[in-house]
């Protein structure tokens, strides 16, 4: 079976990432083929197109969509904030229906959480990314902005589920993680439905966490995670203090996935587009590279990705016991296509 696999590179160090990722893709065995979507701030920037419908039209033919990172430069002026966020990466989110934001961290022996393996399940079509919300007399010396936070049952329940699903194939253990002492409506959903799904899988231990508390024992006890579910705007949050802690952003990777395969998902590092960087050879694939192994094990060949997984981490391994060594883009993948067995 050939997968058709579409490519949005993007912009800065996007394009690089991606490339790097469909290589390991290659030498894994994987018998696919790859199309490229000309999207990002460069498009937008170039022709004012940010994602059309005859783009999300064709993107949903594909088995599965790897992106690079998409963004303009720091400081240029010619994005507005929201535009590339809401109108291609969100839109994505909510048009593809992938409701599971799935970020693993494995943590190299250097790094703040060594030692620690867990895995963050965020929602990702509801809270406050949803979009709810406007203003009242804008611009005026009495505006009023509102922006309120989505939570339906199916919505939350959904992802509650796939996190207990997930905790049961890992270490039995789940942690809720909200601020239910003060968002008292939104997280007594979350609370209220984390205990009836918790009823369906008594072989899992559950734990709960407020946020802020959350922070301190990512960095203080981060081995005592093993599976964190949360919503939107929290599970972003944490993620990227867990990759800060876990080796850096440069190792995180995630998955958008449409869990009930309906349609594609989304396959993409957590960094951004690095533009600083870009065209330099000098960006970290890595995050990529596990990105399409989750890739793998979400179109079934989890075999391959298991070998991918393997070699991504011998290599973050590596690269953390030689801290000094001066390593290029194409020769941390080459470092991975070698150990790939
Ligand atoms: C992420 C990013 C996005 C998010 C932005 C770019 C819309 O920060 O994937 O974590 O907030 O989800
Ligand atoms: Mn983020």
């Amino acid at each position: 079976m050939s997968y058709k696999l579409a490519v949005i590179g993007g912009d800065g160090i996007g394009p690089e990432v991606s490339r790097e990722a469909i290589r390991v893709l290659e030498s894994v065995g994987l018998d696919f083929t790859t199309t490229n979507f000309d999207l990002g701030a460069q498009r937008y920037v170039r022709d004012g197109v940010v994602l059309d419908d005859s783009d999300l039209h064709n993107l949903k033919a594909f088995d599965a969509i790897i992106l690079g990172a998409i963004g303009p430069a720091i400081g240029s002026t010619e994005v507005p904030p929201g535009i590339l966020e809401r109108g291609l990466l969100l839109k994505l989110r909510f048009e593809l229906d992938l409701f599971i934001n799935m970020r693993p961290f494995t943590a190299p022996m250097n790094s703040i959480a060594a030692g620690s393996d867990f895995v963050v399940i965020r929602e990702n079509t509801e809270g406050t990314y949803a979009g709810e919300g406007g203003f009242l007399r804008k611009n005026s010396p009495n505006e009023v902005a509102t922006q309120g936070s989505v939570n339906t049952r199916f919505g939350v329940e959904r992802c509650v589920r796939f996190a207990f699903e997930l905790a049961t194939r890992r270490s039995n253990h789940l942690t809720l993680v909200h601020k239910t002492n003060v968002l008292t409506f939104a997280g007594d959903l979350w609370q209220r439905t984390f205990d009836d799904v918790k009823s369906e899988y008594p072989s899992v231990r559950t734990d709960y966490n407020h946020v802020d508390a959350a922070c301190i024992y990512m960095v203080t006890q981060p081995q005592n995670y093993d599976v964190i579910v949360t919503d939107n705007l929290f599970g972003d949050i944490l993620t990227d203090l867990a990759g800060a802690v876990t080796g850096g952003i440069g190792l995180a990777a995630s998955a958008n996935l449409n869990a009930a395969k309906t349609g594609p998902s989304v396959f993409e590092p957590v960094h951004g587009a690095a533009h600083d960087i870009a065209g330099q050879n000098k960006a970290n694939p890595l995050a990529a590279i596990r990105s399409v192994a989750m890739l793998l094990d979400h179109l079934g060949e989890v075999k391959m990705s298991e070998r991918v997984l393997n070699s991504v981490i011998e290599v973050s391994e590596l690269l953390a016991a030689d801290a000094g060594r001066v390593l290029t883009t194409a020769d941390i993948t080459d470092l991975v296509i070698e150990r790939i067995n």
